[in-house]
């Protein structure tokens, strides 16, 4: 049995979002479970959000005390990331990203200073590929530097290629093309219009996101290890080239065990219930529509959901976050509507999802495409109805409509018609389309459970990313002296 010196020692940082958040807990547990020690920073932030939506929760508790009552060793501290807790980040979006790409750093740097010789020292660097500094932080305290991907690895290699795309004029050119790409390693063909948000942009190349990303997905070619919560048989050819230029892994889904049993809390807004609501419905009536954590979705946009849900006929949960048009914008729905749709319609501002989708009742899911989300809908079999709004949603879309056939395509614009969300929402609960859409998220559940079991893809690509990572760090520290309260490292 391997002593705590023995142990690998893991610190790692998400990005401070929700949909970045999720997945990096269960990456830890995991992760703890196999014996790594696990160091998990949050932002202030976003501890305060959660600690906040938990109102059960101690003063003594953080997130992982559940985790650690059950043997696991997963430490937790947290790191401001500049602003004071009380500044809207969601509406303050530019500001905050110019925080996080300039002050974020250095509060890194900071707390490695003071915890790389915790013991046991600190020997892994685990950080969101979107952060910029990984490679800088990971060679100063000289850790493994392991980049953790929580979206497509479509999306990844997209980003990892903005090089073509600039150079073959589909990104970043005044005359800027729109046929179809096919020059991208592992990618065969992708429409301009499928591309991430940011990439669609026209020649405006100064935004901070465009910043961040551009600094970020070169820093990623410096990372040891890629780790993608993915599944290989969902992207195989995309995986295979890249993996001709870095150890890549898919080691998705990363969910909790058991799927609905999550005993860390995540969620950054209070969960409204809404299990017995769903059980006086028939199985499969239930439509669920959440557009996730970040995204806003005009007063317009909502007002046309709305209208297209009363005309379906169809019973629904929309969790609709307090601030999806704007946090100064809190009234939104259109008058009378919750009236109007008593009975058949449940509306919280946030809910416990893998309870809601993993329900019998509820048969369909009008989603944006975040790729969490989409996860845990194949996971329950519920085909989804596609409205992309930022960023990867509209290449996650691709996937969904064109590639997998798992769902419908909501509308082609952002601009929506009342009309159409109804037409829309009743073609994905009921009819032959319906049942083809059943047919083949069922097909595609089993590829994903089946990755997950013994000998599936997923557990035998995490089995080996361990083992490569235990063989890197002893390299990486057979020239390190060891003193009494960690290594100090010789450049022998
Ligand atoms: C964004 C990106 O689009 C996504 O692809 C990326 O991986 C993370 O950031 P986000 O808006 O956070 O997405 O959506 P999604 O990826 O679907 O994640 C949302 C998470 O919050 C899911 O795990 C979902 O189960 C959870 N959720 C959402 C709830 O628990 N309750 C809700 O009411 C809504």
């Amino acid at each position: 049995m391997e002593n705590n010196h023995q142990k690998p020692h893991a610190i790692l940082f998400p990005y401070p979002l929700q949909g970045h958040v999720i997945p990096f807990v269960h990456l830890a547990i995991k992760l703890a479970s196999k014996g790594f020690i696990i160091t998990f920073v949050n932002t202030q932030s976003v501890h305060h959000h959660i600690t906040k939506s938990k109102p059960n929760s101690t003063k003594e508790d953080d997130i992982f005390t559940g985790a650690r009552k059950s043997g696991l060793d997963i430490r937790y501290t947290t790191i401001s990331d500049g602003f004071p807790l009380g500044f809207d980040r969601s509406l303050n979006h530019d500001q905050f990203w110019e925080g996080v790409l300039h002050v974020f750093p250095p509060h890194v740097d900071e707390l490695l200073a003071k915890m790389v010789h915790s013991d046991p020292p600190i020997t892994c660097l685990i950080s969101d590929t979107f952060f910029v500094w990984s490679s800088m932080i990971a060679n100063k305290y000289n850790l493994v530097n392991i980049s953790f991907w929580t979206e497509p690895v479509l999306v990844l290699t997209l980003y990892y290629h903005l090089d073509l795309l600039i150079k073959n004029s589909h990104f970043a050119s005044r005359d800027k093309r729109e046929d179809t790409i096919d020059y991208i390693p592992g990618v065969r063909a992708i429409e301009p219009k499928d591309l991430m948000s940011y990439l669609q942009a026209t020649d405006n190349l100064s935004t901070v996101v465009y910043r961040i990303i551009s600094k970020a997905f070169e820093d990623v070619k410096r990372a040891d290890f890629i780790v993608c919560n993915t599944v290989q048989e969902l992207e195989s050819e995309t995986i295979l080239a890249l993996q001709e230029k870095q150890p890549i892994y898919a080691i998705g889904p990363l969910f909790p065990v058991g799927f609905t049993n999550n005993t860390v809390p995540t969620s950054m807004w209070s969960e409204s219930d809404c299990t017995q609501w769903l059980s006086t419905k028939p199985h499969g009536s239930v439509l669920y529509v959440s557009f996730g954590s970040y995204a806003h979705v005009s007063k317009q946009g909502i007002a046309e959901i709305a209208y297209g849900l009363l005309v379906s006929g169809v019973s629904f949960i929309w969790a609709v976050r307090p601030d999806i048009v704007s946090s100064d914008e809190t009234d939104f729905l259109p008058v009378g509507f919750e009236d109007e749709t008593k009975g058949r319609g449940l509306i919280v501002p946030w809910c416990r999802q893998m309870d809601v989708i993993s329900h019998p009742t509820v048969g369909g899911f009008l989603t944006h495409c975040g790729w969490n989300s989409i996860l845990e809908s194949i996971w329950c079999s519920v085909p989804m109805l596609c409205f992309p709004l930022l960023t990867d949603q509209f290449t996650n879309r691709k996937l969904v409509v064109d590639d997998w056939r798992i769902g419908l395509n909501l509308c082609d614009m952002r601009s929506i018609t009342r009309e159409e969300v109804a037409r829309k929402i009743n073609r994905l609960m009921s009819g032959k389309l319906a049942d083809e859409l059943r047919t083949n998220i069922g097909e595609l559940k089993k590829v994903v459970v089946n990755s997950l079991t013994t000998h599936g893809s997923s557990e035998n690509n995490f089995n080996q990313f361990i083992n490569d990572v235990k063989i890197k760090i002893r390299k990486k520290f057979s020239t390190v002296t060891w003193k009494h309260n960690g290594p100090s490292f010789n450049n022998a």
